[in-house]
C-alpha cells in the first residue's frame, strides 16, 4: 500500500458523492473542471506522480488512471441523462438563434495527454523543452555531422541571425531528439532514469497527405547500468498495447539513426485485425517509431559513462498516431481548422 492509495480512493468517493447531487449542465460542468479538467484534482494527481518511487509510480499510476477513465465514463452517462432532463417537454423544433457551443481539446492535444499519461504512469518523467533550439542540440550533440543532409536550408527552417542579434546557427527543431542532451542536463539527471518529452517539431517539407511541415513527436529516453533492448521491446509493446486497448507485440528492423548505434524502426501488431486489413496493408505489422540504443558519443554529451551505463531511446510521431487510431486519411486535416472535422473529436 502507498501513501497516495488511500488519497486516490477518497478522490474517487468525493467525485461520486458530488456527481450524484448534480442536476443541471451548469453543476455538471463545474464538476468535470473541478475533477477531470486540465487542472482538476485527477490530472494534478498524474502529474504528482513523478515525485514518487519506480515501484509506487507503477502502483499509483495505473490507479490514478483508472479513476480518471472511471470518472469520465461518469461524467459522460451524467451528461446524457442531464441533456435528457433538460429537453424534456422542449418544443421538438428549437427556436432559431445560436446558443454558445463549448469546445474541447484538439486531437493531437488528447494524443499528447494520453501518450503523456501512459509513459508517465510507467516511471517516466516528463520534460518539456524549446521549439526554437540551438544547433548544438539539434545535431551536434546527437552525434549529426556538420555535412548531414537534414542540416541543410532545404530540410530544416534556419532563424536569420539578424533577427535575433546576430545568434548563429539557430533552427526550428525538427526532431524532439534534442531533449534527449537537454532534459538531462536541465534536470540533472543521473542514471537510472526514464524520461519523456512530447512536442512540436518543425520540417520544410512538401507537404502532402502524410507530411506536414509542423507537426508532434514524442522522445523516450531510458537509460541505466543494465537498460536493454529486451526493456525497451516491452516498454513499447506495453505502452502500444494500453494505448490502442488491445494487446500489442512489436518487432525491430535494423536502420539508422546518427545518435542510435544499433538503430531500428520499430513495428506494432496490427491491432486492428488478426489476418492483413488496409491499415496494415495485409502486414499485419504497422510502422510506428525510430528508436536506438544511445550512442556512446551522445553518452558522453550527456555527461554519461558510456562504459558504465547504457540505454534506449525512440522517438514516436503523434500525428500518425492519432491517424492510425481514428482511420484519420489526411495529415492535413489537423491544421485545417475544420470544425465539421474537429468536432467529431468532442
Ligand atoms: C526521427 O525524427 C528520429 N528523431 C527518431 C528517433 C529518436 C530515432 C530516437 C532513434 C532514436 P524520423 O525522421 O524517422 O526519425 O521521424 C520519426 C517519425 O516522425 C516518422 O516515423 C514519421 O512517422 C514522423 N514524421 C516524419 N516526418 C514527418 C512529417 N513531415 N509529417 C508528419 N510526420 C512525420
Amino acid at each position: 500500500m502507498t501513501n497516495m492509495q488511500p488519497q486516490i480512493e477518497e478522490l474517487g468517493k468525493q467525485a461520486h458523492k458530488e456527481l450524484a447531487a448534480v442536476q443541471d449542465a451548469h453543476a455538471l460542468e463545474a464538476w468535470r473542471v473541478s475533477y477531470i479538467g486540465r487542472s482538476g484534482k485527477v490530472p494534478e494527481m498524474l502529474r504528482n506522480i513523478k515525485n514518487l518511487s519506480d515501484e509506487e509510480k507503477r502502483i499509483v499510476g495505473k490507479e490514478a488512471n483508472a479513476l480518471r477513465r472511471e470518472l469520465e465514463e461518469a461524467y459522460e452517462e451524467k451528461r446524457h441523462a442531464v441533456t435528457k432532463l433538460e429537453t424534456k417537454g422542449l418544443p421538438t423544433i428549437a427556436p432559431a438563434g445560436g446558443g454558445a457551443t463549448v469546445g474541447h481539446l484538439h486531437p493531437l492535444t488528447l494524443t499528447l495527454n494520453r501518450v503523456t499519461e501512459i509513459f508517465a504512469a510507467m516511471g517516466f518523467i516528463i520534460a518539456d523543452g524549446p521549439e526554437v533550439e540551438e544547433g548544438k542540440y539539434n545535431f551536434d550533440a546527437l552525434n549529426i555531422p556538420l555535412d548531414h543532409p537534414a542540416r541543410g536550408e532545404g530540410d530544416t527552417f534556419m532563424i536569420d541571425p539578424a533577427s535575433i542579434g546576430g545568434a548563429q546557427d539557430i533552427v526550428l527543431r525538427t526532431q524532439t531528439s534534442p531533449m534527449q542532451i537537454r532534459s538531462v542536463q536541465s534536470m540533472h539527471l543521473q542514471p537510472p532514469f526514464k524520461v519523456i518529452a512530447p512536442g512540436r517539431v518543425f520540417r520544410r517539407e512538401k507537404v502532402d497527405a502524410t507530411h506536414e511541415s509542423t507537426f508532434y513527436q514524442f522522445e523516450g529516453l531510458g537509460i541505466s547500468e543494465t537498460m536493454s533492448i529486451a526493456d525497451f521491446k516491452g516498454i513499447i509493446a506495453e505502452f502500444f498495447s494500453v494505448f490502442f486497448e488491445k494487446e500489442a507485440t512489436v518487432r525491430l528492423r535494423p536502420s539508422y539513426f546518427p545518435f542510435v548505434e544499433p538503430g531500428f524502426e520499430v513495428d506494432m501488431s496490427c491491432v486492428f485485425c488478426s489476418n492483413g486489413c488496409r491499415i496494415c496493408k495485409y502486414s499485419g505489422w504497422i510502422e510506428v517509431m525510430g528508436a536506438g540504443m544511445v550512442h556512446p558519443n551522445v553518452l558522453q554529451n550527456m555527461n554519461i559513462d558510456p562504459k558504465k551505463y547504457q540505454g534506449f531511446a525512440f522517438g514516436g510521431a503523434v500525428d500518425r498516431l492519432t491517424m492510425i487510431q481514428h482511420g484519420i486519411t489526411d495529415i492535413r486535416l489537423f491544421w485545417s481548422g475544420d470544425v465539421r472535422f474537429l468536432r467529431q473529436f468532442s
